[in-house]
């Protein structure tokens, strides 16, 4: 069958068919440029600021999902079977203010004003999902945004009583819901989509078999699935990715099954998607979570696109491998899993075969006596990529360590295995004394390297600190070393 020559979407309350689309074409610069909608803006175009926050409807087993997106690095292509939203929706056809934007107003959550449409796009998400916040709440949900005049205390006090200024019952997107979800569902694809010139071609396959397909047939293609890498690459590099295959749409890759045994969570699964999972299976890791970008990035960025760019310094490869992970690869001819460490070979370089695609993860639901942390080290606390970050579990019986699995992102050209350290507390009492051992023989696994994030030295201390900062957090205070080792 041919493929769609075009894609389908809802721009606010208008539907769009667009063919000439380039696979790198932003949702941004469509915006702005294509239709006039200039309320968004650019800050930075990488993700980073927040200032073009617009909300994402999509469907999801059949219910209608709004996320705040960062539409700098969306690329317009992959919207097929969306809904856009953008500020210029949100006030009535009488002119009236929307509650976020008048609660924003009275609040005085608004100076220079370039950052405020991004805000009340990310608070207008927050309220349509829980409409009578915490504090922490309202601060996690706008840690992607930034604004250099207000200081954030006068937004966060907006944000705290936009309940009072109107209920989302009422709200345009809740009382159309059914309409919105009516037409989305008309606009899904039947076949594969292909739109754009052959130089800057996109290519949305129907399903995971297709994908297989098309991975065959263009093993050199890139796969896109959040963006929130290969998005700056296009807006920072210019780099060329011809053709792209975007893969964010497949629900296929987004099977989430948990048991009594493991969590095996599909390749497109968002970090925001995984949340109550991952909450639910491995609680030291709901902190961890948080720090990891910003709402609009865990709304679009991937687990498998997380593992797949091979980074050293992605935050969930280090504590997946602590805690046993395994990866599952696919292509046209079948599947093959194997351990998530043995996945990073080197630097840039992954255990992949041409037309392999990560399928999914699973991971293993900690044993009985087996304690984990999951530790991130950054410049900042909020939206900032880790300079160390670790994955530390132990398995303790009768008070001797029998397995330890702890790995470091930031420290090598991968993420990797500690394995001296580990050897330093196999077999030994669950005690300081191990503790101690194992930091020390942390020298003889890595040899950091110093860049703008963190020196060479600081990493291999903060690193050795991580395994102290485990035994004071999980062993016997009355054991504790010497508090001064402690960063
Ligand atoms: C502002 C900002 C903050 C960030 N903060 C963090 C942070 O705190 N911690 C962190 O770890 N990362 C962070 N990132 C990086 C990024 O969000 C993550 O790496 C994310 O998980 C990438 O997923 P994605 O789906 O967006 O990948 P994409 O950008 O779509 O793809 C990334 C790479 O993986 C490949 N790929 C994607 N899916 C597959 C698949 N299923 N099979 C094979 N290849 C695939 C792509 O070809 C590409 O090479 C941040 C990014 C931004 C923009
Ligand atoms: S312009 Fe800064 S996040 Fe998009
Ligand atoms: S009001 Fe000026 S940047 Fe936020």
């Amino acid at each position: 069958m041919d493929p769609q020559p075009h894609i389908r979407f809802l721009l606010n309350g208008t539907e769009i068919t667009a063919s000439d689309v380039p696979a790198t074409q932003t949702l941004l610069d469509y915006l702005r440029i294509d239709r006039r909608l200039t309320g968004t803006k650019e800050g930075c175009a990488e993700g980073d600021c927040g200032a073009c926050t617009v909300l994402v409807g999509r469907l999801q087993q059949g219910s209608l999902r709004y996320e705040p997106v960062n539409a700098c690095i969306r690329f317009l292509a992959s919207l097929n079977g969306c809904h856009v939203v953008t500020i210029e929706h949100l006030s009535g056809p009488d002119g009236r203010l929307h509650p976020v934007q008048q609660a924003m107003v009275d609040f005085h959550g608004s100076q220079c004003g370039f950052c405020t449409p991004g805000f009340v796009m990310s608070l207008y998400a927050l309220w349509m999902q829980c409409p009578q916040p915490t504090r922490t709440q309202v601060e996690t949900a706008i840690q992607g945004n930034l604004c250099r005049c207000t200081g954030y205390e006068p937004i966060v006090n907006a944000a705290l009583a936009v309940n009072t200024y109107g209920s989302p019952a009422n709200d345009y997107l809740t009382r159309e819901r059914t309409a919105i979800t009516a037409q989305l569902e008309a606009m899904q694809p039947k076949v594969r989509v292909e739109v754009g010139p052959a130089d800057n071609r996109a290519i949305l396959p129907v399903d995971l078999n297709d994908l297989a397909q098309v991975l065959a047939e263009t093993p050199k293609a890139t796969i896109v699935a959040g963006a929130t890498d290969v998005g700056l690459w296009v807006t920072k590099f210019m780099r060329p990715i011809s053709p792209v295959v975007f893969i964010g749409h497949l629900e296929d890759l987004k099977t989430i099954a948990l048991t009594d045994t493991d969590l095996t969570l599909g390749a497109g699964v968002t970090y925001d998607e995984a949340e109550p999972a991952i909450r639910e299976a491995f609680p030291h890791m709901g902190d961890y979570w948080d720090r990891i970008a910003g709402w609009q990035v865990r709304s679009m960025g991937t687990i498998g696109g997380n593992i797949a760019n091979g980074s050293p310094i992605g935050d969930t490869p280090p504590v997946l491998i602590s805690l046993g992970a395994e990866v599952t690869l696919q292509k046209a001819g079948g599947q093959r899993s194997l351990p998530l460490e043995a996945f990073f070979v080197d630097y840039g370089k992954q255990d992949r075969e041409p037309g392999d695609f990560v399928a999914s993860l699973r991971i293993p639901r900690p044993a009985p006596g087996q304690i984990d942390a999951a530790y991130k080290i950054s410049k900042r606390r909020d939206e900032d990529i880790s300079s160390v970050a670790a994955g530390i579990s132990v398995e303790v019986a009768d008070g001797i360590v029998t397995e330890a699995r702890i790995a470091f992102g930031g420290m090598a050209a991968t993420p990797k295995r500690a394995a001296k350290a580990e050897a330093a507390l196999r077999g030994q009492p669950f005690g300081a004394a191990a503790f101690e051992a194992a930091a020390k023989a942390l020298a003889e696994d890595f040899t950091p390297l110093t860049d703008w994030r963190a020196s060479a030295d600081y990493r291999q201390l903060v690193a050795a600190n991580l395994l102290r900062r485990f035994w004071l957090e999980h062993g016997d205070p009355a054991q504790a070393p010497d508090s001064q080792a402690v960063a």
